[in-house]
């Protein structure tokens, strides 16, 4: 790494050495961004640091954030601690990209917005499916009436897997699957479908320990009359792991793989497929978005409203599940 680049205020630290953080951290690499890894051990962080070349190792998250190297942070911790990490790196004057959801609640999603204003830092969630090459295209080819009116979107995404630590205790993780993985295809179907305007939700009988739902079914109304229907589960042993999403409209169906590297859509336009080979989770074009919004002031795509408005309807799913009715959901 040259000296210049490690005197450049343009360094992110990314608090915590854990598994996302080794998605942001190899991004960062290719995309030449310094990064300052911080653990809160010590050995950690320097492990981490010479795995993937980051500029420098901290064993301690406020050490980094402090680093005059830092421009910026990514908050890569369990959930219930992103309010509290992204709030230490806005104090010493960060931008701050936080890892899904924003926060457990509305109203740490709610502090953590006014924190980012009151400080003129930007805030931005780390919602890579909005920068899947795959899942922009859809977005595109809906918003052109490339699929004619648009009628459902049926969003499935089911495997088994059973998690570990942090997400076993319910207070950490604010819920199971859907404010976990499923959040990602909650924001699928806003963006390609429109805000949710109320959901009726319902969870199978529990196979797998986890600290919340290990599966769940939605229905979604969305604007114009569409219909959204989501599942998602760690709990289906024996499916497929090739699974996919579908966009049905007035004239055809689109179909795009959820890990973003094929799509195809059929209809009375005939049928065309599209293969996607680089950066098909989006973590390059993410953190490039993350960059330049640093670097102009302007609001990014994902900001903390944006990701307010995903855990909004994660919350009014898992309020319909207690409930046992549909539920509006919050603006
Ligand atoms: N976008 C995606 O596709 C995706 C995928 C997975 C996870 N995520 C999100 O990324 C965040 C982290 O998830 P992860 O899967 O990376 O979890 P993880 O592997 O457990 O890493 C979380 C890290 O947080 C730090 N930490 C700080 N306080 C902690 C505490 N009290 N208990 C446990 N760890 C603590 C630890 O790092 P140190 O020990 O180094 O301090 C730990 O390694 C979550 O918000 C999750 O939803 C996103």
């Amino acid at each position: 790494m040259l000296a210049s680049n490690l005197m450049a205020p343009r360094g992110l630290a990314l608090l915590g050495c854990g598994w996302i953080a080794r998605r942001h951290a190899a991004a960062a690499r290719r995309l030449g961004v310094p990064l300052l890894a911080a653990s809160r051990d010590a050995a950690r962080a320097a492990a981490f640091a010479r795995e993937f070349g980051a500029a420098a190792a901290f064993g301690s998250y406020e050490e980094a954030t402090r680093d005059p190297r830092a421009a910026g942070a990514i908050v890569c911790t369990p959930h219930d601690r992103h309010l509290a990490d992204a709030r230490l790196a806005l104090d010493a004057g960060l931008h701050v990209l936080v890892e899904k959801p924003i926060a457990p609640t509305l109203e740490e999603a709610d502090h953590m917005i006014a924190a980012a204003r009151s400080a003129g830092r930007i805030l931005m969630v780390a919602e890579n499916f909005h920068f899947m090459p795959a899942f922009r295209w859809v977005h595109a080819l809906v918003a052109r009436g490339g699929l004619g009116r648009l009628r459902e979107l049926h969003l499935v995404a089911r495997g088994f897997r059973q998690p570990s630590g942090w997400r076993l205790e319910p207070a950490a993780a604010g819920g199971g699957v859907l404010i976990d993985g499923g959040i990602h295809y909650v924001h699928n179907l806003r963006r390609w479908g429109g805000e949710v305007r109320r959901v009726f939700a319902a969870r199978p009988p529990q196979t797998v320990r986890i600290g919340g739902e290990d599966a769940v079914d939605v229905l979604a109304e969305l604007p114009d009359g569409v219909v959204g229907f989501l599942a998602n589960s760690i709990g289906a042993r024996g499916v497929s792991r090739v699974q996919w999403s579908t966009v049905t409209g007035s004239d055809g169906t689109c179909f795009v793989d959820n890990r973003g590297r094929w799509a195809l859509v059929r209809g009375i336009a005939g049928t065309r497929g599209r293969l996607f080979l680089r950066d098909t989770r989006g973590h390059e074009r993410m953190l490039s978005a993350f960059v330049d919004a640093m670097a102009t002031g302007a609001a990014p795509d994902c900001d903390g409203s944006s990701g307010r408005r995903d855990l909004a309807v994660v919350l009014a799913v898992y309020r319909s599940i207690c409930e046992r009715r549909a539920v509006d959901v919050e603006c």
